[in-house]
């Protein structure tokens, strides 16, 4: 037995040291050391031999399994070795390079400048208010002093969630107004940036679903110049200069009296494509939050004096800035989902 060791050995090893690739060495392994191996035959027979053969085939056949492993193991780190080495010398390959880093996430271009006008609006003593974007038409338009059938519920295209139409996508931010009154108590300030939707055609600047930033202050002796104060502070902020701006009037059922707030193009002086060649960039809406709908908001409050009340509002598409701030020229592509395009913006 001892001697079938010693050619099993030998046999072994030479296969080892012939071997060129890996999968020879999982032959080798196999053939030796698997369960139906040349050694677990000379296991299975030990308890057949003489009984003073027993105890040397044993270790024997132990040894020999440690030196056939131990001989694979160099065998293998060699072939690994001089394939690297290959590859190097091939050229294009270079083992010693860090591997690649990770794909790692960022932020939408839409959260980067929406946390910039919170960070400006906080620093005012703004808070920052959430509402639902699926809206109940009486937040959506009725408090908001556009009744049923008015004309103005046809310019925002509206998608309805149910045949009785009291649910709906929210066409605008302006609902959070009406919330915010029946929930706080004036004054205060804040704004309410978020998603909004229209079912309407889609094209370079009109998309379904859009972000638009609400403002609103409501407390005592508020005038138009304090809107025109903030709006300019945020403008400034965010262009880090002072742009000339105007108001126009303009007409929303929710102000009275309101205007278009309207600002010089940052990006020339003539006219450009931004600017539609005048110079001018529509900014926003805004105006005096019209009775009715302080009424309406603060209604069955004891504790709000309705009439000693006057407030400011405002709102603003942030899709509108976000192509400003980073020279996007279709609006599509800020919803679109193209990593191509998003990974232009890291941060
Ligand atoms: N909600 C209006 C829109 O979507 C924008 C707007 C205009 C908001 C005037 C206001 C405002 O708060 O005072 O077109």
């Amino acid at each position: 037995m001892l001697e079938r060791l010693e050619s099993l050995r030998a046999d072994a090893l030479q296969r080892v040291a012939d071997a060129t690739g890996m999968e020879e060495l999982r032959a080798v392994e196999r053939d030796f050391l698997g369960k139906e191996g040349a050694l677990a035959e000379i296991l299975a027979a030990i308890p057949t031999l003489p009984a003073e053969e027993r105890r040397d085939t044993g270790r024997g056949a132990n040894e020999l399994k440690g030196d056939i492993l131990e001989a694979i193991g160099a065998r293998k780190s060699s072939l690994e070795e001089s394939e690297v080495a290959r590859l190097r010398d091939a050229g294009g390959f270079d083992p010693t390079l860090p591997p690649a880093a990770p794909q790692r996430g960022g932020l939408h271009p839409i959260t980067q400048v929406r946390r910039e006008v919170e960070s400006i609006f906080s620093s005012m003593g703004y808070e920052v208010l959430d509402g639902p974007e699926v809206e109940l038409d009486y937040y959506n338009f009725q408090a908001l002093n556009i009744p049923k059938d008015h004309p103005s519920r046809e310019v925002q295209d509206t998608f309805y969630c149910d045949e009785a139409h009291t649910l709906v996508m929210r066409t605008q931010t302006s609902p959070v107004q009406i919330r915010a009154m029946e929930r706080l108590s004036p004054p205060f300030r804040l704004i309410a940036p978020g998603r909004v939707f229209r079912n309407e055609e889609q094209d370079a600047t009109h998309e379904h679903t859009f972000h638009q930033v609400e403002g609103l202050v409501v407390g005592e002796d508020i005038q138009v110049g304090h809107l025109t104060w903030t709006l300019r502070r945020l403008l400034n902020e965010l262009f880090e200069r002072e742009l000339e701006v105007r108001l126009r009037p303009g007409y929303f059922p929710f102000v009275e009296p309101g205007f278009e707030f309207d600002v010089r193009c940052p990006f020339c002086e003539e006219g450009c494509r931004v600017c539609s060649n005048t110079t001018w960039i529509e900014f926003c809406g805004c105006g005096m939050v019209h009775p009715s709908v302080l009424a309406a908001g603060f209604e069955g409050r004891d504790d709000v004096d309705v009439d000693s009340l006057t407030g400011f509002a405002f709102g603003f598409g942030l899709d509108r800035l976000v192509m400003m701030r980073f020279g996007v020229d279709d609006i599509r592509n800020l919803m679109g989902g193209d990593l191509r395009f998003l990974e232009q913006f890291p941060c």
